[in-house]
């Protein structure tokens, strides 16, 4: 028998099939919502689901909500116990991907004031296998489509709105024949994947676009550049990146929450050094995949372990 699903929504658990909205929600019509995507990983040994740095998750939804003048009733220690407590209910005993949303919710279409309109909070967790194929290394396409400069729309925060740009980019590179969009922002510099940040090494030296690309700030990213530094004594530069120095790169990666850190093997029908999973990006996906599932004692902090309820 299949276990019932529960989400969280007006402040308390329901069931999902009945978590809804109405069709006037102002988020629905303008994308003023706040998003989080969040991955419990299955540890099969410990018998518990792994949040990989859920606090940090809830932070940067703070600031998002700071940006889009969302104020929710919540403190990030109540967000993380909504979370825990709605995972535990669910039983899940798998990987599983974590949306929580913070919105608009007001009955509101023609209205383009933020400052009145009330806000909501939901959540919900999904079973969750891969998103992306990072057995073998991707073939990516520079996308027609540019990243937003922060002066037209908040890069650093998971905006719901923003993603139109996002969406635009990996559907023409699926259409395209490839598996994922690499974005140059409004400068041509390189900006990041459509849901994902980037990475290159080059002559040993790993580097990733600066925050001041318009990247989202990749939770990813950040622990990639701490396991570099921590883990193999290597800096991670942070700097303007050309679209021909990734061409010209010996590696370049992919990564976030619901893409892990995959290879790119191909840029523009260009290989990106052999075309294989490079000796860098191999190890550093190595360790990043222990990491998330709390088999790094060095970084149990970053894991928050719940154990699924019986049913
Ligand atoms: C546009 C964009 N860039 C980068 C990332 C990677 O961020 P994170 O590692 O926090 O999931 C994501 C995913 O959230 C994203 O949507």
């Amino acid at each position: 028998m299949t276990q019932k699903a529960w989400a969280f929504l007006g402040g308390k658990q329901v069931p999902l099939e009945d978590a809804k909205v109405g069709v006037m929600t102002h988020a629905l019509h303008y994308g003023t919502s706040v998003f989080e995507g969040i991955r419990g990983n299955w540890n099969e040994k410990l018998g518990k689901v792994s949040i990989f740095r859920l606090r940090e998750h809830y932070e940067r939804l703070q600031r998002g909500c700071k940006i889009l003048r969302i104020d929710l009733p919540y403190s990030v220690d109540d967000l993380c116990k909504i979370t825990t407590d709605l995972l535990e209910r669910n039983g899940y005993r798998q990987d599983v991907y974590l949306r929580p949303l913070a919105f608009k919710g007001q009955q509101a279409v023609a209205n383009l004031n933020l400052n009145a309109l009330e806000n909501e909070f939901m959540l919900v967790i999904l079973p969750f296998g891969s998103y992306i194929d990072n057995t073998r290394p991707l073939r990516c396409q520079t996308s027609s489509w540019r990243r937003p400069m922060d002066s037209s729309m908040p890069t650093g925060v998971k905006i719901s709105g923003l993603y139109t740009t996002s969406i635009l980019a990996k559907s023409e590179a699926i259409a395209a024949g490839f598996d994922e969009a690499i974005l140059l922002n409004q400068d041509g510099s390189v900006s990041e994947g459509s849901g994902e940040n980037l990475f290159m090494v080059r002559d040993g030296i790993i580097s990733t676009p600066a925050e001041t690309d318009n990247c989202l700030l990749g939770i990813t990213r950040d622990s990639v550049i701490r396991l570099a530094k921590d883990q193999l004594g290597m800096d991670v530069v942070q700097r303007h990146i050309h679209r021909s120095e990734l061409y010209l790169a010996d590696e370049v990666f992919l990564t976030g929450t619901a893409a892990h850190l995959t290879s790119v093997g191909e840029l523009d029908n260009r290989a990106i050094g052999s075309g294989k999973t490079g000796p860098i990006t191999q190890r550093l996906q190595d360790l990043y995949f222990a990491t998330v599932v709390g088999d790094n004692d060095d970084y149990a902090d970053w894991c928050t372990l719940v154990t699924p309820s019986g049913g």
